[in-house]
């Protein structure tokens, strides 16, 4: 391992945006498809991965909805989420808080219980297990209805002590935040967090709708927050987190090479920026991958990968006490070096 991949390993840090449905790898897929005798489009391994190639975001969410039809009990939920924080537990990850997609799920029959039940479990154990505190924020599909998302609202009513929040994903051109904020006003009702995909593919607009309309807590990548110098300056003002994925916006063209990727200059911009896998089992990568990555196409050195850790803390939705926590541990392992 070479001396900054080693350097970011052991650096305490957080993830912000990383959805579970994301993180299940082909041999799992094949694993379940074998135990519940779901059909999958492919041979092998070697073919799924080679399948994995994307030149935008919908090329590659109909491959992952296709993905998530080898998931059908408690079990493997549970699986999967354990699966992902066994390895990021390997990457010096302290916090994560995490998405689902339920309507993925029950649009196939799948019960809401099922769901929720293995992954709120699975955290529940990781936390012992692992040294992994976590929070759930469930994700509307935005390609969906607002009724259909006013009905998963109402399926997760008996839920909430399990969920931090609520997420707003899927195809993000031609379904603007406003789409959803009726649903996004009662959850806040609820107590719940808010965060939603914004400027991962759409406009500057989009991400104003999700700070006016939708009223967010976090802005989920941001990317083309950077076209608005506006934007920039409320984003900054606000102290507003991005919740940004490297490895995910190469994969999906969002960038056309990670020397391209605005992630050095929203950080020169006092932008609160973090670092995500988003969905490393089609990505190519881990959050350790995503930070190596992006340090080396952008020449990143230690006090911006501090920084992008500290980041991931103070835009978590953790007590404040928790997060001087984490913080403390960073300045310690920083002067240990
Ligand atoms: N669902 C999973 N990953 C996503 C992404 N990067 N953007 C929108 N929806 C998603
Ligand atoms: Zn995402």
């Amino acid at each position: 391992m070479s001396e900054l991949a080693a350097f970011i390993r052991g650096l305490p840090k957080a993830e912000l945006h990383l959805h579970l449905e994301g993180s299940l790898e082909p041999h799992q897929m094949f694993e379940l498809a074998q135990r519940n005798n779901v059909d999958i489009p492919f041979e092998s391994v070697e073919e799924v991965r080679a399948a994995y190639q994307f030149n935008n975001l919908q090329d590659f969410l109909d491959i992952y909805y296709q993905g998530a039809n080898v998931l059908l009990t408690e079990q493997d939920f549970y699986d999967m989420t354990d699966a992902y924080l066994m390895r990021v537990a390997e990457d010096g990850v302290r916090h994560v808080e995490v998405f689902f997609d339920p309507q993925t799920h029950t649009d196939r029959g799948v019960e809401f219980s099922t769901v929720v039940g293995g992954i709120a479990t699975a955290l529940k154990d990781g936390r012992q297990r692992y040294d992994i505190s976590s929070g759930l924020i469930m994700c509307f599909l935005r390609h969906l209805s607002e009724e259909a998302a006013f009905e998963t609202l109402k399926q997760a009513e008996p839920y909430l002590e399990k969920m931090i929040g609520v997420g707003l994903d899927s195809s993000e051109l031609g379904h603007p935040p406003s789409k959803f904020a009726r649903v996004f006003e009662k959850a806040k009702d609820m107590g719940l967090n808010l965060v939603a995909h914004a400027g991962e593919e759409g406009p500057p607009s989009y991400v104003y709708e999700a700070l006016d309309v939708l009223k967010i807590d976090r802005v989920d990548h941001g990317n083309r927050a950077m076209e608005d110098e506006e934007l920039v300056r409320r984003l900054v003002d606000q102290g507003m987190t991005l919740t940004v994925c490297p490895l995910s916006n190469l994969k999906l063209c969002v960038v056309d090479q990670l020397t391209d990727h605005p992630l050095k200059e929203m950080l020169r911009r006092g932008l609160r920026a973090t670092v995500n896998s988003d969905d490393p089992a089609y990505f190519g990568g881990y959050v350790v991958d995503n930070y190596l990555a992006v340090a080396e196409a952008l020449a990143l050195d230690r006090d911006h990968l501090a920084q992008l850790a500290r980041n991931s803390f103070t835009g978590s939705f953790l007590p404040t006490s928790d997060q001087e926590k984490h913080l403390r541990e960073i300045e310690q392992y920083l002067s240990g070096l």
